[in-house]
């Protein structure tokens, strides 16, 4: 694995933190937009998180290329540990792409990414965010649930290396006017 290890002692594990674990302090996670500079240190993250990962050449073209696009890295102690991307399209943005480091997973930093990406597309005065899983992802589809996202539909045979379907899923109201 090409990542580089994480200092995490100061997020335990879910299974570690014991009940209530929802009340532990929360990863001091700082984030801001992705830049062409941070695409080495993503790539890594990306590389040991999808069966197909993206190239860098996506990467570059989603940053430079695509007036849509909006990605975001999360840093904890100034190292990227995570990333988001979304396209914001008129009232609606679709998350392309959410990725934590393997050894920071479980820890509660895909859902303040995800909360960010909530935010920003809040700020941007959109309130509907859509998102592709597959339906073997169990992390993925319980930090979506957890967030409020519900199953609306499937792609058949949306991911071309398993064949397996795309469950579709949607946030409809992410709070725009009550934050
Ligand atoms: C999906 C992902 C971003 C979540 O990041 P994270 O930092 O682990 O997220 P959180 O810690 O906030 O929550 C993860 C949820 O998955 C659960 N989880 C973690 N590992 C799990 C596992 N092996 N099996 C089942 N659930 C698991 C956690 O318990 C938590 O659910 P809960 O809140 O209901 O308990 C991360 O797993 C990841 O990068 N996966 C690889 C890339 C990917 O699949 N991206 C999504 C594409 S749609």
């Amino acid at each position: 694995m090409a990542t580089q290890p994480i200092d995490d002692r100061r997020a335990p594990r879910r299974e570690e933190a014991g009940p209530g674990e929802r009340t532990r302090p929360p990863l001091p996670l700082e984030f801001r937009e992705m830049r062409l500079e941070d695409l080495p240190e993503v790539l890594d993250i990306e590389r040991v998180s999808f069966p197909t990962p993206w190239s860098r050449q996506s990467f570059v073209n989603e940053l430079t290329d695509n007036g849509y696009a909006h990605y975001v890295v999360a840093l904890l102690d100034g190292r990227i540990v995570g990333y988001s991307g979304m396209w914001l399209i008129l009232d609606e943005a679709h998350i392309t792409n959410i990725a934590v480091h393997p050894e920071l997973r479980g820890r509660g930093a895909g859902d303040l990414l995800l909360s960010e990406m909530e935010r920003r597309a809040r700020e941007r005065g959109i309130n509907r965010m859509t998102l592709e899983v597959r339906p073997s992802n169990t992390p993925a589809r319980r930090l979506y649930k957890r967030h409020g996202f519900v199953e609306r539909g499937i792609r058949k045979g949306y991911y071309a290396d398993t064949q397996e379907d795309a469950i579709i899923m949607w946030k409809e109201d992410l709070g725009l006017g009550r934050a």
